[in-house]
């Protein structure tokens, strides 16, 4: 029917087609690819981010007030070298930096994801998980792949736990649409593989390569180092049952061995596994990307992504005083918390996807005796004299304002715990496991409640002071209004005592010599929560006894958290059941570090400058002309026990009993605390 010439008039068109969208394709921007589909290639996407050029002036100033930042950092010259073997620390992060200054300067870096990295490693090298720069356009991917590893055992008792693959597709609240999907549809089927044992990661032993993993914490390999020592650091990498999204659901972590914020380091992984039905199968998974920032061009990726937003640029400059100085200004400021696994967005899509029970298998099925946002109260079934306060974390996610929260804590424990003791429970199970920490006043609220007659509930802690951070004490000394944390109207001494005026804080300066350097901090204080606890709770007495707690721990405990931990242990001797860590380790702490005593991030910092009229002073680090995140342990915690050491971030703080996830509990925390609750306590 058709004419040979149109036939071969089609045909050329057609080919003429394909040879435009080809060359169309080959001049694409690599954001444009990145950011045009739910789900692409990780190649595809790290693409994107190395699209973008270095620049050098840009970086030059961001170099420069990281550094200039450094004087506030508590810990800078403590983690040049640690006393205590257990929790290494030998790391220069000022030489680090000004390594990357003079690179800057120099050569240049191939892209500002190049600069950018090199900044996140040498802070990733501290391993201290209040301290982290990250730029948004190095964390605007959420990267993924199709299964989770956890290391389970046939027994809590056994020596030695084995990497498990777990396909993380059904993981209740973990949001991820459409990644089963994308997988299927590239030729990737994991679900017959559920449940193998992993014998080999890219050829190397399962079990050797992660702990390697969890101990180099390569942020070039995606991961954060975030936790002292390595037992927490490899439990991140797992997965394991938490209420850590927004809402304070209850979910299977991924972990960051399926899951990184930063690029991979790697396009695929290839493992060797024994599927349950027998025999060795070695099969290559590729990571999956999803774009999390803004811009479907290089160019609108930059300008929304990448660089500050105009309205920040105007927030930083201008602080809202008037709104910071109303009801409990400084409680409602006061943070000690590790940044969360996976970016905002990618958790807010895991809380809009929430999975009730009994869909959720982690979701305890017990009775409640009192829910309040990332806080849980049970009696447990089986040993009914039991009774358990889960507390998720130390701060909620989901908008509840700070005041209802603090409100709502104390409430819920007051009512939670009477009805536990009126229901005949005698003893309780405090878990703590996957608590990054959060308000340190939240924090005092729970120490109070369970310890109303303690004088207060806290440790002692001390500022970093400079000569720019004198004075700006100075200037908060002198307005008197309360705006400023180097407020001395804030603290108490160690008897307990108001301060009275700011030579009792941080003018003078106290010299220290730390690790051989000359440094300087402020006097010992504490936290000013009132004279007593009845401004916090209705408890007078004790409602139970320290022997009568016992934590449940996968040593992720950090900052308000570990705070909290510490102090029920250090000053009331509480026992701790630890579950996890590397497949063959035997010693084990509960709560596995990160325990300075505040963090602040860097605009803070910057507000505070402007409060004291001092953000043009020669020492004052700038506003970046970047948007970044960047975090820093602002304040010191002294230990009552170990003192010799000097800080908590020292103390090791040794569980009491060292137990294996199985296969059985390990997503099932119910099942866990009977357990906890047989071993310690009985029948
Ligand atoms: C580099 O950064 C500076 C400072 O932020 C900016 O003014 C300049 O436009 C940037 N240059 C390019 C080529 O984007
Ligand atoms: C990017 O988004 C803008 C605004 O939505 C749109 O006008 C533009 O065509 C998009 N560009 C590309 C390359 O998709
Ligand atoms: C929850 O526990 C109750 C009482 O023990 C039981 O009847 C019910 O079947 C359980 N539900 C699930 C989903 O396991
Ligand atoms: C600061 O207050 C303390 C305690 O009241 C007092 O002993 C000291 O003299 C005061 N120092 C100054 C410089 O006012
Ligand atoms: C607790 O502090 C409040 C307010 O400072 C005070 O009124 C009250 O007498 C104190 N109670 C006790 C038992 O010390
Ligand atoms: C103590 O109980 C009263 C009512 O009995 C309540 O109004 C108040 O908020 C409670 N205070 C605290 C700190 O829980």
């Amino acid at each position: 029917m058709c004419h040979p010439a149109r036939v071969l008039l089609a045909m050329v068109s057609r080919l003429l087609l394909l040879v435009i969208s080809a060359g169309l394709a080959r001049a694409a921007d690599p954001c444009t690819l990145a950011s045009a589909s739910t789900w692409v290639s990780s190649k595809v996407a790290h693409a994107c981010e190395v699209n973008v050029p270095f620049n050098k002036t840009r970086s030059l100033s961001v170099i420069d007030s990281t550094i200039k930042a450094l004087q506030y950092y508590t810990l800078e010259n403590w983690f040049l070298h640690s006393p205590n073997p257990l929790i290494p620390h030998d790391v220069n992060i000022r030489a680090l930096l000004q390594n990357v200054q003079k690179t800057t300067a120099t050569v240049g870096y191939k892209s500002d994801w190049d600069f950018n990295m090199a900044i996140t490693d040498a802070f990733n090298k501290e391993a201290d998980g209040h301290t982290l720069y990250a730029a948004a356009c190095t964390e605007s991917f959420s990267f993924n792949l199709p299964f989770s590893i956890a290391t389970l055992a046939d027994s809590p008792f056994d020596k030695t736990a084995f990497p498990t693959f777990l396909v993380n597709y059904d993981f209740p609240n973990q949001g991820r649409a459409g990644l089963e999907d994308y997988f299927e549809s590239i030729g990737v089927h994991v679900r017959p593989l559920d449940g193998a044992r992993v014998l080999a990661i890219n050829g190397v032993d399962a079990s050797t390569y992660l702990v390697n993993l969890a101990t180099e914490s390569s942020i070039f390999n995606g991961l954060v180092g975030a936790y002292e020592t390595v037992n927490p650091r490899y439990m991140r990498l797992m997965a394991r049952y938490s209420a850590d999204t927004v809402a304070g659901l209850y979910t299977l972590e991924v972990g960051r061995f399926g899951q990184r914020a930063f690029y991979p380091g790697a396009d695929s992984v290839t493992v060797t596994l024994q599927p349950k039905q027998g025999g060795v199968k070695t099969v290559t998974i590729p990571w999956a990307a999803t774009f999390i920032g803004s811009g479907n061009t290089t160019a609108s990726f930059i300008s929304e992504t990448c660089l500050p937003s105009v309205d920040s640029v105007a927030r930083k400059r201008k602080v809202d005083r008037r709104l910071e100085v109303e009801a409990s200004p400084i409680n409602k400021r006061r943070k000690a918390v590790v940044a969360p696994e996976a970016q905002g967005p990618v958790r807010h899509a895991a809380s809009n996807a929430r999975v009730a029970p009994p869909g959720n298998i982690v979701q305890p099925n017990l009775t409640s005796f009192g829910h309040f946002v990332t806080l849980d109260i049970y009696q447990l079934a089986e040993h009914p004299k039991v009774g358990v306060v889960y507390f998720e974390q130390f701060e909620p996610s989901d908008g509840t304002d700070a005041n209802t929260y603090f409100n709502g804590i104390s409430d819920t424990l007051f009512s939670g715990l009477n009805a536990l003791k009126a229901a005949g429970v005698e003893k309780i199970i405090v878990d703590n496991s996957g608590n990054r920490g959060g308000f340190i006043f939240a924090g005092a609220i729970a120490l109070w409640s369970l310890w109303p007659q303690d004088l207060y509930p806290g440790f002692p802690a001390v500022f970093r002071d400079s000569d720019l951070i004198r004075r700006e004490s100075d200037a908060a000394a002198a307005s008197g209004l309360g705006e400023s944390e180097y407020s001395y109207f804030f603290y108490r001494d160690l008897n307990y005592v108001l301060l009275q005026n700011n030579s009792q804080f941080m003018d003078p300066p106290v010299p220290q010599v730390v690790n051989g350097v000359k440094d300087a901090y402020s006097k010992q204080f504490l936290d000013d929560f009132g004279d007593n606890s009845t401004a916090v709770t209705n408890f007078t007495t004790p409602p139970f006894e320290g022997q009568d707690y016992v934590f449940v721990a996968n040593s992720i405990c950090a900052s308000t958290c570990s705070i909290f931990s510490s102090y029920l242990f250090q000053k009331h001797g509480v026992r701790s059941a630890v579950f996890g860590g590397t497949p063959s380790s035997t010693i084990s702490q509960f709560d596995g570090g990160v325990k300075g005593s505040e963090v602040t991030d860097f605009d803070e910092i910057i507000s505070e400058l402007d409060l004291a009229g001092l953000d043009d002073d020669p020492a004052a680090p700038q506003p970046f002309p970047v948007s970044a995140s960047f975090t820093m342990n602002f304040r010191n915690a002294i230990p009552y026990v170990d003192k010799q050491d000097g800080i908590l971030e020292y103390v090791w703080e040794q569980d009491t009993k060292k137990y294996q996830f199985t296969h059985d509990q390990f997503n099932k925390p119910q099942k866990v605390w009977e357990f906890v609750a047989e071993e310690f306590f009985g029948h």
